[in-house]
C-alpha cells in the first residue's frame, strides 16, 4: 500500500478546512496525517528516511496543536514544502551540542510504535480491562460541575512472564482514540535497551522522552523491564543511575504537567520483579496490578483467540483442553497452538520439501490442506513444552500483592 497519497489527501483535507476557518475540523485533519506519517515512517527503509517522517509527523501533531489553541500558524507555508521525503536539503552543520540533542531526540522518536492491539485480542483479564477503562473514563471525560476529578496517570502491571502485560499496555493506547481512529502516540520503551545503549544520556532521553509525550498528548509511555531502570539503589551505585530515578521521579509526579487537563500522558510500567523496585518510585504508582497466569476460563479464551479466530477447527472438548493447560502462560499457549497447528499442516501436506525444491513460483501456486484439530494433535505438543512458571512462583506474587498497603 502507498501510504503516502492517504496522508497527501489527508493534508489537502486539512487545508481546506484552514482556509474554510474551520479550525477544530483541520486540526483532526492534521492529526490523522500525523499519525498516518508515522506509520508511514515505521515501514521506511533506512533510518534518515524513518526520521525525516517521523519529524513530520511531529510538525502535523504540532499544527493540530497550535490549530486547537488558537495560536495559528498558517499551515499553507508547511504545505509548500514537499512533504515527501526524497530531496530533502542536506542538513546544515551543527554544534556537538546541537548534534547530541538532535541524537537524543531522534532516540526518543524511533520509540513511538502504532499499536494494532485491540481488547479482543486478549483473553480472560476482564476485571482489569475494566479498571484501565475506568481510569481512562474517569481521566479524559466532563468533569461534573465544580468538582476536579484526579487524573490516573501511573499504572503497574506486575506479574509472571507472557501473561499479556505488553499486550495491555498496547490495547491500552489504542483505546485511547477518536471517530477518526487518531490514536494515542504509543511510546514503546525497552528499558535495558536504553540504558545499555545511552547509558550516561538516560535521564536526559527519559526528560526528552517525557516532554515529546506531553507535546503529543494524549500519549502513553510504557516502560517495559520497570525493574532495571527503577530498581532499588543502594550507597554503591553511581551519579548516572540516581540521576536516572530522581528524573523519573519527577516525570512520574507529573510536574511539568500539573493542572493542565489538556495534557494526558499515561505511563504504563510493567515488570517480572516488582520486589526489586526502589519504594518511592512504587509509591508514585497509583494503581499496581497483578496480572496472572489465565485461570481455566481465560485459558479457554485465549486458545480461541490463536485457533478459532484464526480460522482452525478444534475437535477437542474446550475443558479439557483448559484442564490440561493448567499452568500454562498465554505465551506458552500460544506456543502451544504454533505447535500444534504446524504439526497438524506439516502431517498432511507432505509434498512440501518437494514442492521447495522445485522453486518459488511451484511454492505460490500450491493450495495447502488443514484438518480439524484432536485431544491427541494436543497432548503431543503438551508433552513437548511445559509451563516454565512455578507454584513458588505464583506464591511469591501473591505474597507481594498481599503486603501492598493501598
Ligand atoms: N491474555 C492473553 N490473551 C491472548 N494472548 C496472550 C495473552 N497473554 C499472552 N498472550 C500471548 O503471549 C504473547 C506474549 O504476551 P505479552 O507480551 O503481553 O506478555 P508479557 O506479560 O508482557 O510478558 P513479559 O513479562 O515476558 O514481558 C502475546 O503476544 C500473545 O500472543
Ligand atoms: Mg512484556
Amino acid at each position: 500500500m502507498d501510504l503516502y497519497s492517504p496522508i497527501k489527501q489527508a493534508l489537502t483535507k486539512a487545508k481546506e478546512l484552514y482556509e474554510a476557518r474551520e479550525y477544530d475540523r483541520a486540526a483532526a485533519a492534521y492529526d490523522k496525517a500525523a499519525s498516518l506519517m508515522a506509520i508511514y515512517a515505521e515501514q521506511a527503509i533506512g533510518r534518515d528516511a524513518e526520521m525525516r517522517r517521523r519529524k513530520k509527523a511531529m510538525e502535523y501533531r504540532e499544527v493540530a496543536k497550535k490549530l486547537r489553541s488558537g495560536e495559528i500558524e498558517s499551515p499553507a507555508a508547511k504545505d509548500e514544502r514537499d512533504d515527501r521525503d526524497e530531496g530533502a536539503a542536506a542538513p546544515a552543520p551543527e554544534s556537538k551540542q546541537a548534534k547530541q540533542a538532535g541524537e537524543i531526540k531522534a532516540a526518543v522518536l524511533s520509540l513511538i510504535k502504532s499499536s494494532t492491539i485491540g481488547w479482543a485480542d486478549i483473553g480472560g483479564l476482564e476485571a482489569t480491562k475494566d479498571e484501565i477503562k475506568y481510569a481512562l473514563g474517569i481521566t479524559l471525560a466532563k468533569q461534573p460541575p465544580n468538582v476536579q476529578l484526579s487524573a490516573w496517570t501511573n499504572i503497574l502491571f506486575y506479574g509472571p512472564p507472557g501473561t499479556g502485560k505488553t499486550l495491555l499496555a498496547a490495547a491500552t493506547s489504542r483505546a485511547i482514540r477518536n471517530a477518526d481512529d487518531v490514536q494515542a502516540v504509543f511510546f514503546n520503551v525497552k528499558v535495558s535497551s536504553i540504558l545499555s545503549k545511552y547509558f550516561g544520556e538516560s535521564s536526559k532521553i527519559i526528560s526528552e522522552l517525557y516532554g515529546t509525550a506531553r507535546d503529543t498528548s494524549p500519549a502513553v509511555v510504557f516502560l517495559d523491564e520497570f525493574e532495571s531502570i527503577a530498581g532499588k539503589r543502594d550507597d554503591q551505585d553511581s551519579g548516572p543511575e540516581r540521576r536516572i530515578l530522581s528524573t523519573l521521579l519527577s516525570e512520574l509526579d507529573g510536574m511539568e504537567a500539573k493542572g493542565r487537563r489538556d495534557i494526558y500522558v499515561l505511563t504504563i510500567a510493567a515488570t517480572n520483579r516488582p520486589w526489586d523496585l526502589d519504594a518511592a518510585v512504587l509509591s508514585r504508582f497509583e494503581k499496581k496490578i497483578l496480572i496472572p497466569l489465565p485461570d481455566a476460563a481465560a485459558r479457554r479464551e485465549i486458545l480461541k483467540i490463536h485457533l478459532d479466530k484464526r480460522g482452525f477447527q478444534v475437535q477437542a472438548e474446550p475443558a479439557q483442553l483448559a484442564a490440561a493447560t493448567e499452568g500454562y502462560s498465554g505465551r506458552e499457549i500460544e506456543r502451544l497452538c504454533k505447535e500444534v497447528t504446524t504439526r497438524m499442516v506439516a502431517e498432511i501436506n507432505r509434498e512440501i520439501p518437494a514442492l521447495i525444491d522445485r522453486g518459488l513460483d511451484e511454492v505460490r501456486k500450491h493450495q495447502l490442506k488443514v484438518r480439524p484439530l484432536t485431544m491427541a494433535d494436543f497432548q503431543k505438543a503438551i508433552a513437548k513444552i511445559s509451563p516454565q512458571t512455578t507454584a513458588a512462583d505464583v506464591k511469591k506474587y501473591n505474597e507481594w500483592k498481599e503486603a501492598q498497603v493501598e
